[in-house]
């Protein structure tokens, strides 16, 4: 297994509209096992594969207090969705931001598993909040996208610096 590199907000990579998955064999068994690794190495709760610059419809998660309970989403659908809740959301492309996203309460998604069995999952609380975040990913959408241009302005800023303290140092050093 391998650690991912995950791109970062504002990448234009991110922008990209995922398409479905169209085979699941042995390739796309081993890059679900990388983007857990990746993920629970962030440590993080969801990845989507637009994150990891791979363009198909797959999510990998795990809500769970004791990372025990791996969920793979494959050309997931939204067929249902009730209420509305806010929640504080970050997200692995956008470090060391937090902010609160009002998203549906639950959802019922649709989607194929990593061995191609159609599921139904019916989701409320930190899971709904979960599947839609990353469902954004693969539409080209980040979270910082539902806050204002104001707020997203600084979000670029305070990445910006955390970028260019974290190079290495320059020539002159
Ligand atoms: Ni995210």
């Amino acid at each position: 297994m391998a650690l991912l590199p995950i791109l970062e907000f504002p990448d234009d990579r991110l922008r990209t509209v995922a398409r479905p998955v169209e085979r699941i064999d042995a390739p796309l068994q081993r890059l679900i096992d990388d983007m857990f690794e990746t993920m629970y190495a962030a440590p993080g709760v969801g990845l989507a594969a637009t994150q990891i610059d791979y363009h198909y419809q797959l999510i990998v998660m795990d809500v769970s207090e004791e990372k025990n309970e791996p969920l793979v989403l494959i050309n997931p659908r939204i067929v249902e969705t009730e209420g509305s809740q806010t929640c504080q959301e970050g997200c692995l492309s956008v470090p060391t931001i937090f902010a609160d996203v009002t998203r549906a309460e639950r959802v019922v998604v649709e989607a194929l598993d990593r061995n191609g069995e159609l599921r139904r999952i019916d989701a409320t609380e930190l899971l709904a909040v979960c599947i839609q975040h990353e469902m954004d990913h693969l539409a080209g959408k980040v979270f910082v996208d539902y806050l204002s241009p104001l707020k997203r302005q600084m979000v670029k800023s305070k990445l910006d610096k955390r970028r260019r303290q974290q190079a290495p140092a320059s020539a002159t050093g």
